[in-house]
């Protein structure tokens, strides 16, 4: 399987036959190098509601014709638009076609883009080809990501770029609860207010962990 990563926390996943996003957040996002155009999902999965997640959700999602994976009240609010949705709510598991889609919790704020509540906030954890990966969504630190590591992680996907989610030093915390095998840091250097050094954070964890850092530019792709 792939990860192309989208640039800010979006990513395109092809697994099998199978092709999702995650928080695809493309037009406005000036570090991204595809376009929504570009993609034509079975499936997105939302973290959360906010802009730089939610993105081309409702674009993409009226022309492919996917079903959007997100929290009750965002699949409420895109169902008023003709959108297809799978609801879910923290803890809560479905299995698709791909793989099993679970939300965990995410410490965060989330609202949609007209401001109307869009329920939690969540993280993501996947179960495709046999492998597990957690998509942190925008969180701070939480000492039950402990949990979440419990039955192993291939691949963590965790924000780095403070001030809206944890930083660095909070990063490293988490890869030492979640003790995945890879890590694809996110959510850093779209914005100038969310600014990192992502080799600086690469060479501490590796130095710290038992962890592989894979620093991708949008654009590129991390096979599993
Ligand atoms: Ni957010
Ligand atoms: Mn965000």
């Amino acid at each position: 399987m792939t990860f192309h990563f989208l640039g800010q926390s979006g990513f395109f996943v092809q697994t099998g036959d199978y092709e999702f996003l995650i928080d695809p957040f493309l037009t406005g996002n000036d570090t991204a190098a595809d376009k929504p155009g570009d993609f034509s999902p079975a499936y997105i999965i939302l973290t959360h509601a906010h802009g730089d997640h939610y993105g081309d959700t409702e674009a993409i999602a009226t022309r492919s014709g996917a079903t959007v994976v997100a929290s009750y009240e965002v699949v409420t609010y895109l169902g008023k638009k003709d959108v297809k949705g799978q609801p879910l709510n923290i803890g809560g598991e479905v299995t698709l076609p791909f793989g099993t889609v679970k939300q965990t919790p995410a410490w965060h704020s989330n609202s949609l883009p007209d401001g109307s509540y869009a329920g939690m906030p969540a993280g993501i954890l996947l179960g495709l080809e046999g492998k597990r990966i957690y998509h942190a969504g925008d969180t701070g630190l939480f000492s039950d990501m402990a949990m979440i590591g419990r039955g192993g992680l291939d691949l963590a996907i965790l924000p780095i770029g403070d001030l809206l989610t944890m930083g660095p030093k909070d990063a490293l915390e988490a890869v030492k609860l979640l003790k995945p095998k890879q890590v694809i840091p996110v959510h850093y250097n779209t914005f100038p207010m969310i600014e990192q050094d992502a080799e600086a954070f690469k060479a501490r964890v590796e130095n710290e962990t038992d962890a592989e850092v894979v620093i991708l530019n949008p654009g590129e792709r991390l096979t599993l």
